[in-house]
């Protein structure tokens, strides 16, 4: 369900709400403007703070219950540590709104001093990202046992009028994730190609966007061999989605977002391992942060053109599948020797990325869970960074950063390539272990020459496989604000 959000002026002390939330920074001292709440809650918020119960670090709360009846029941403290302000508080929201959501209080209230612009939006987001839940494939609550979704947040802005550009930004943000971690938590038998199209018009629809989805037989038309050859295990039909948002000028060269959209990867005939394997349902994670951004950037009204690319379908085993050592071509006519078929990601990438040189694009970016490479080398902190073109890249990194979204650049030095030589084709489609995600971006390069371009490997980052205390197990809904942020970089 998403929250509905909206700012108020006022003293949060005079507040009738189930929970207000008070986020403060590292050693806080009693705020002027909290002192009548203080007297609410017969001082002890106050002696909280004397005390060092509540130190204010990062991810540290204090829960208070009111002593008396009239304002806020009760008093969540969130800290916003040292550092950063904005990624602070957008931190702590998230955490409150994971607390507001379990506590089951159906409706919170937000202060922080001086909430505007950036940290309003980081505020909002933050409260949906914590309160995310996922909930539509289990058997109700019995009634007496269901606790209050957390319906409506209010925060305590000072200009009202001021905050209503981040407050629809953030919300604009806040549903692009939705959608994003919806999808990717989505299994495979459910999010197919046809539900991406599906969710693709949907959006389309709402905010008056272009879609088409072209099929199997289309895509042979424009010689797509290597998308073919994923597809060609499955009875599914895959799909290229084409979204296009028009917020600049007609005929202004566009942003392209390009998502890899494998609703279900086994590996094919070089199958992975049993272990683990139901993970591979969110190795569409790319493609779901695209249809998050588009949601969010036709909310934003962002005044630039973006087409949204997403490549979808399913690697699977089967007689028909497309099997080691098989040679195929892609559609810039490159012959690729598929050594693995575990590496299907970036054989679908080249036609799409091949494909988006038909809009002309001013920046592409593609996002996609490509290699499990990234993971070692980066973690689940920060995703892999690479591209043709340093001035783009720089700036996605910038976008990624403003973003709360840590990305880190990997290099494409021409040696790489080297890896990437096949006996019998132009290309092989993996380059061995060393430098698997280097390789793997070195493959893509070969695809979107001429136009500027950067890829994001996501595989560490777009979903988690612990509870990293903000959010539970399950999508991030990384990559989306890289994307926003990097679209709202470009927009004039
Ligand atoms: N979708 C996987 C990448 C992946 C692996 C994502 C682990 C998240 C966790 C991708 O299609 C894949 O299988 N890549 C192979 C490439 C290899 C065969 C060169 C990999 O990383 O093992
Ligand atoms: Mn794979
Ligand atoms: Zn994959």
């Amino acid at each position: 369900m998403s929250i509905g959000f909206r700012v108020k002026r006022g003293d949060p002390a005079r507040t009738a709400t189930p929970l207000l939330v008070v986020a403060l920074p590292a050693e806080p001292s009693l705020p002027t403007a909290l002192r009548a709440l203080d007297t609410k809650f017969g001082g002890a918020l106050g002696r909280a703070l004397r005390r060092k119960d509540f130190q204010g670090g990062k991810d540290e709360t204090l829960l208070l219950f009111a002593p008396g009846t009239g304002g806020p029941e009760r008093l969540l403290l969130v800290g916003t540590g040292t550092g950063d302000r904005v990624k602070g508080l957008t931190r702590a929201a998230t955490l409150a709104g994971r607390r507001a959501q379990g506590l089951g209080v159906g409706a919170c209230t937000f202060w922080a001093a001086d909430l505007a612009d950036a940290s309003l939006e980081g505020a909002v987001v933050g409260l949906s990202l914590g309160s995310w839940q996922f909930k539509e494939l289990h058997a109700p609550v019995p009634a007496a046992k269901r606790k209050k979704p957390l319906a409506s947040v209010t925060l305590f802005v000072d200009d009202v009028a001021g905050a209503k550009r981040a407050l629809t930004a953030g919300i604009a943000v806040a549903e692009g994730q939705r959608i994003a971690r919806r999808l990717a938590m989505l299994p495979g038998n459910l999010c197919t190609p046809d539900y991406l199209v599906r969710t693709a018009k949907e959006i389309g629809k709402r905010h008056r966007l272009t879609v088409k989805a072209y099929g199997r037989a289309e895509m042979k038309r424009m010689k797509m061999g290597a998308f073919l050859a994923v597809a060609q295990g499955t009875r599914q039909d895959p799909k290229l989605i084409v979204l296009e948002y028009q917020g600049g000028k007609k005929g202004a060269a566009p942003v392209a977002l390009v998502g890899k959209g494998l609703c279900f990867d086994t590996g094919g005939v070089s199958i992975k391992p049993a272990p683990g394997m139901e993970l591979m349902k969110f190795d569409m994670s790319g493609a779901a942060g695209v249809l998050g951004a588009m949601e969010a950037i036709a909310r934003m009204q962002l005044k630039v053109n973006v087409v949204g690319l997403i490549g979808a379908t399913t690697n699977v085993v089967d007689g028909d599948a497309v099997r080691p050592g098989d040679v195929v071509r892609a559609s810039n006519g490159k012959t690729i020797e598929i050594q693995n078929t575990d590496a299907e990601g970036r054989l679908v990438l080249a036609d799409v990325l091949h494909f988006a040189k038909r809009f002309r694009p001013q920046a592409t970016v593609d996002a996609a869970t490509l290699t499990g490479a990234v993971v070692i080398a980066l973690g689940h902190v920060a995703m892999g960074v690479m591209g043709n073109d340093q001035g783009v890249v720089d700036e996605v990194l910038a976008a990624s950063k403003r973003g709360g979204e840590t990305g880190w650049q990997l290099p494409l030095f021409d040696e790489f390539k080297e890896q990437l030589r096949s006996d019998c084709a132009d290309l092989r489609n993996i380059g061995g272990r060393d430098g698997g995600s280097i390789t793997a971006g070195c493959f893509l390069a070969e695809f979107a020459e001429g136009m500027p371009w950067v890829h994001l490997d996501v595989a560490g980052t777009a979903y988690s496989e612990t509870d990293l205390v903000v959010m539970p197990k399950g999508p991030t809904g990384l990559p989306v604000r890289t994307f926003v942020e990097f679209v709202r970089g470009r927009a004039r």
